[in-house]
């Protein structure tokens, strides 16, 4: 039977090596993307020979009501969505005094709301089937208080996502749904030194493409809202 996987900012970086391994790996994607079209029309064109019926969409996942259509869409063509990937979350390095009001709303909205939303969107048709997965993408120190000098706001937003994690994984257990986490070090090192971390080096877009693969398989049947960190033993603020 044809799986079909929704991974949120798909055209670029994370969500892009999530959507090419899944496309390896049989299912039929719908890849998104809010500005980058060019980019996600790329990444189609290299997945369309494996993965025939895959599509694009475009929407602000801000916006409920462009989240609804967005899903609306997807039904129409694809009927189902085994996997949704909520990769989408806005990262701001910047003083909390010095953060504009709607930048501190993008934050919340493009981490928090967007994974609401497109849960919510999703779940019905998933109870439906009796099964599904969720992805939520945190970054390591979610489940802890972070008062960061310059992302304390980024890591509040996390924190909610991974408290909807929990949430939603406890809420829909019982309809075979499951909802889990992973949350990634750094994955560039802008900000941090490899030598910051204690392996040596940042993590890498398919050491947590690895961990999802894991969190989807049979083998994780019994793990539901769990929280991956995949930061190779780096803490926060610890040196
Ligand atoms: N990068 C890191 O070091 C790091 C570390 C830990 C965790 N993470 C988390 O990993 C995930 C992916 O990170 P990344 O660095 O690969 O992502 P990214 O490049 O910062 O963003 C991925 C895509 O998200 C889309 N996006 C942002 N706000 C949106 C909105 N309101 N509506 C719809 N799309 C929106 C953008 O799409 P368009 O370009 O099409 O507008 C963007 O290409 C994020 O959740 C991030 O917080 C990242």
């Amino acid at each position: 039977m044809e799986k079909v996987a929704v991974v949120t900012g798909s055209a670029k970086g994370l969500g892009k090596s999530i959507a090419l391994t899944l496309a390896d790996r049989g299912y039929t994607l719908v890849i998104h993307y809010r500005k980058s079209r060019s980019e996600a029309q790329e990444v189609l064109g290299k997945i369309k020979k494996r993965s025939p019926r895959s599509i694009l969409v475009n929407a602000d996942l801000s916006w409920e009501s462009e989240v609804k259509k967005m899903f609306a869409q997807i039904f129409a063509k694809l009927k189902r969505v085994d996997l949704l990937v909520n990769n989408v979350g806005g990262f701001l390095y910047k003083k909390f005094s010095q953060m504009t009001t709607s930048e501190f709303r993008g934050l919340i909205e493009s981490n928090v709301y967007s994974t609401l939303f497109c849960s919510r969107a999703v779940l019905p048709v998933m109870r439906k089937q009796k099964s599904g997965q969720i992805i939520n993408i945190g970054v390591v120190g979610a489940e802890r208080l972070n008062l960061l000098e310059k992302s304390a706001p980024y890591f509040y937003a996390k924190h909610g996502v991974y408290m909807l994690t929990k949430m939603v994984a406890h809420e829909e257990a019982k309809y075979g749904i499951h909802v889990n986490m992973i949350s990634p070090a750094s994955l560039d090192t802008a900000i941090f030194k490899s030598s910051d971390f204690p392996m040596g080096r940042s993590v890498r877009y398919d050491d947590v493409v690895k961990a999802l693969l894991f969190l989807i398989s049979a083998d994780a049947y019994y793990i539901n809202g769990a929280n991956i960190e995949v930061a190779g033993g780096f803490i926060l603020g610890v040196k």
